[in-house]
């Protein structure tokens, strides 16, 4: 391989799920045996450390695929492979840097980003180099985009952009107005996510339309709909995220709806390419079919519940319960990490073309993969519903009380994620094991 780069972000990428499942792991035993850890790690540092891996896992694994997109499969000569290294150079410093700010207790940061805020200088100059590697790469070689690669370089713009405003915080005319700080502080979260949603995203169109050998999959009214309705929910997906704040009704709805429409589009995308791909196809890219197959179940389940609790009067009561942390779960594991696996497979079979890698073994895991999942998430609604009910019905019983009650139902969630965690395991490892035979190569 010229271009080694991208297969370090892949591994790193892989490496940080690894660990990721493990913490959320720990933290889910930490329901159950409170002390477990607690002297080391307890609950309030274990699920930064899970949260912030996980979303290096989706974050790294993104830009890792999109650097080989460009270089491996459409052949581009990177503008620089020097700052291609240094960016990576600097993400993994900066992981490292993230996890000594946690280990010291140094979690100033907000949720989500509760390192302490000077490392997000690094980040944001990580992001800068991509950027400017991406479209001096693309504008030199590409003429007619097709649309993930609008995507892509919005997602790299925009992250840029929202990462900074999430700290916009640290200005003391934002943190001194309560309902500024709160508002722009979710607005930004919101079009974060979005972010790496248009990264990810671009990604699957890329996928379906290289393995069905046909651009027009990524070109044409739908798919460019679906960019410019991508782009205004990461522009105000926001407003569904805040509920408690008093602002204009309309906004909440739009955005609401917004959101609705992108995910029935891209359901709709992705399971017109399922029903249009030949059965060779099929065959051929199983494992990259059967992520992407899975990524339209998980959207699908995930708009059932989200056109459910978006409604007012049922977000009042699911506001703050495991029902947003079911949701936040099955959209990053259902959705995000079934297309970037999906993007792996692809991946290893194009830089090793003779490797087997869809084995009956891998199939079953798959299998049990997706049931893991669907348990797991089920045990979080549960939780969620048992927990609305404590705090708005139930008036006569103790927080412990409540907790004692759902004893049986954190045992389940443990449970069902080992299985999550083991078929993980087995797909991270044989990824693993595959791109470092072909870095050899
Ligand atoms: C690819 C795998 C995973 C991803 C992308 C992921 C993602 C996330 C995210 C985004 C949150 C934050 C939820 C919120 O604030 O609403 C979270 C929380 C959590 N996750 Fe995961 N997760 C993964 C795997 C797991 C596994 C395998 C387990 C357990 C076996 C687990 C246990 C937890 C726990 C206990 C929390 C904290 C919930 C709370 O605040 O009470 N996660 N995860």
């Amino acid at each position: 391989m010229k271009n080694k780069t991208p297969i370090y972000f892949l591994i790193a990428a892989l490496s940080a799920l690894l660990l990721g499942v493990f913490f959320g792991l720990f933290a889910s035993l930490q329901y159950i045996i409170p002390d477990f850890l607690k002297e080391y790690i307890p609950f309030h540092k274990m699920r930064p450390f899970h949260v912030t891996t996980v979303i290096s896992w989706i974050i790294l694994c993104a830009t890792g695929s999109v650097y080989f997109f460009i270089t491996e499969v459409e052949g581009f000569p990177l503008f620089s492979k020097k700052l291609a290294k240094t960016h990576f150079g600097i993400f993994m410093l900066t992981g490292i840097g993230i996890y000594i700010s946690f280990l010291s207790g140094k979690m100033e940061g907000r949720e989500y980003l509760a390192y302490t805020p000077i490392l997000t200088i690094p980040i944001l100059t990580g992001w800068l180099l991509f950027g400017i590697n991406y479209f001096k790469t693309i504008r030199k070689n590409v003429h007619n985009w097709p649309v993930y690669y609008w995507m892509w370089g919005t997602g790299i713009i925009c992250m840029i952009y929202h990462l900074s405003e999430a700290h916009f915080w640290l200005i003391p005319s934002f943190r001194e107005h309560f309902i500024r700080d709160i508002s722009v502080q979710w607005k930004s979260y919101g079009s974060f996510v979005g972010s790496w949603n248009m990264l990810v995203y671009g990604t699957a169109i890329f996928l379906m339309s290289k393995v069905k050998k046909d651009v027009l999959v990524a070109r044409g009214k739908t798919v460019f709909f679906f960019y410019f309705l991508g782009l205004t929910n990461l522009m105000f997906g926001w407003a569904h995220h805040t509920y408690i704040i008093p602002t204009q009704p309309w906004i909440r709805y739009v955005a609401y709806g917004i959101s609705m429409t992108e995910w029935i589009v891209l359901a709709h995308i992705i399971y017109s390419w399922i029903t249009s791909l030949s059965a060779e196809d099929k065959k051929k890219y199983c494992m990259v079919y059967l992520f992407l197959k899975a990524a339209d179940f998980w959207v699908f389940i995930n708009i059932i519940v989200a056109l459910l609790f978006s409604i007012p009067a049922i977000n009042f009561f699911t506001h703050g319960t495991h029902i947003t942390v079911a949701h936040s779960m099955g959209t990053t594991i259902g959705i995000n990490t079934t297309i970037l696996l999906a993007s792996l497979f692809f991946i290893v079979q194009r830089v090793l073309p003779k490797a087997k890698i869809s084995s009956v073994f891998l199939k079953r895991s798959y299998l049990v993969f997706n049931a893991s999942l669907f348990l797991f998430f089920c045990a979080l609604m549960y939780a969620g519903v048992k927990k609305s009910n404590w705090m708005y019905f139930t008036k006569e019983l103790l927080f412990s009380e409540m907790q004692d009650n759902l004893y049986t139902t954190y045992i389940a969630f443990f449970i069902f994620g080992i299985g999550l965690v083991i078929t993980i395991i087995i797909f991270a490892v044989t990824l693993i094991k595959a791109l470092l035979k072909a870095l050899k190569s």
